[in-house]
């Protein structure tokens, strides 16, 4: 492995941010943010298109995941943002930004322990909901998520990266889909990874998360203003990558 290559695609989360500036995505920068509800194929998109394009993939819901994770694990009540806060700034968290392989999940460490399979577990699924509302999180995470964005060249997926994270980003995308082949693909996805849980179990989740986070009073799951929304219910994978690629060459010759 060279290592040199390795420490430039992790980026190393500090406990403390030294960099208050609001403004790490400057005007139309080289980014791309993919948003949009659970199962909406969002997470496939984005890493087959930020290797096919040479972009690196900033992952913000492993962030969120990770925390989440810190406060399961050292007993924190989920509504107590200062110690989940003070907790999460004690850890080195580092969020691979390489898309390696697009049915494999972020590499997450947290003081060097590989958590990426923890950080997906039924209990930090369910939690990450309640602690993703807590404001003085999202500033954190948000304040983190610029930072790792700062130069451009990549892609950011989750729910707000173009709404608040990266407002200017050259390409604002909303990936959405219908209920019922959400459902389809998350039913796929928990088979190949050998978590077994019913269609109804599946179908109640996800109904949950959508109201959760497009309700949620800080940074709710919205369109970003000039986002394109995409609807992949009769797309496939490929097509969905082919016509964000094409929109983004538009746009990218458009700006020389
Ligand atoms: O995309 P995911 O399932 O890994 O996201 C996990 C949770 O984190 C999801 O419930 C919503 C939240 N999240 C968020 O609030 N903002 C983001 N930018 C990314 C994720």
């Amino acid at each position: 492995m060279d290592p040199e290559k390795n420490i430039k695609n992790t980026q190393s989360i500090k406990g403390e941010t030294q960099n208050t500036q609001n403004d790490k995505c400057q005007r139309k920068v080289n980014i791309i943010t993919i948003d949009g509800p659970a199962g909406s194929g969002k997470s496939t998109v984005s890493k087959l298109l930020a290797r096919e394009l040479g972009l690196r993939y900033i992952d913000t819901g492993a962030m969120y995941r990770a925390i989440t994770l810190v406060a399961l694990e050292n007993g924190i009540d989920l509504q107590d943002e200062k110690a989940i806060l003070e907790a999460a700034k004690r850890k080195k968290l580092e969020v691979d930004l390489r898309a390696n392989d697009e049915n494999e999940y972020t590499q997450v460490k947290i003081d060097g322990r590989d958590v990426s399979l923890d950080i997906r577990s039924k209990e930090v699924g369910e939690a990450v909901s309640i602690v993703s509302r807590l404001s003085g999180i999202r500033r954190y995470l948000v304040e983190l998520q610029r930072e790792m964005a700062q130069g451009g060249n990549a892609i950011l997926e989750g729910r707000d990266t173009g709404s608040v994270v990266c407002p200017d980003a050259i390409l604002k995308i909303f990936l959405t889909a219908s209920i019922d082949e959400r459902v389809k693909r998350r039913e796929k996805q928990n088979i190949s990874k050998g978590q077994i849980m019913n269609r109804e179990e599946i179908k109640k989740e996800i109904i949950n998360r959508d109201r959760i986070d497009s309700t949620r009073e800080d940074s709710p799951l919205v369109v970003p203003e000039n986002g394109i929304v995409i609807d992949t219910t009769n797309m496939s994978i490929r097509e969905v990558v082919e016509e964000i690629k094409d929109r983004y060459l538009e746009r990218i010759n458009a700006k020389d």
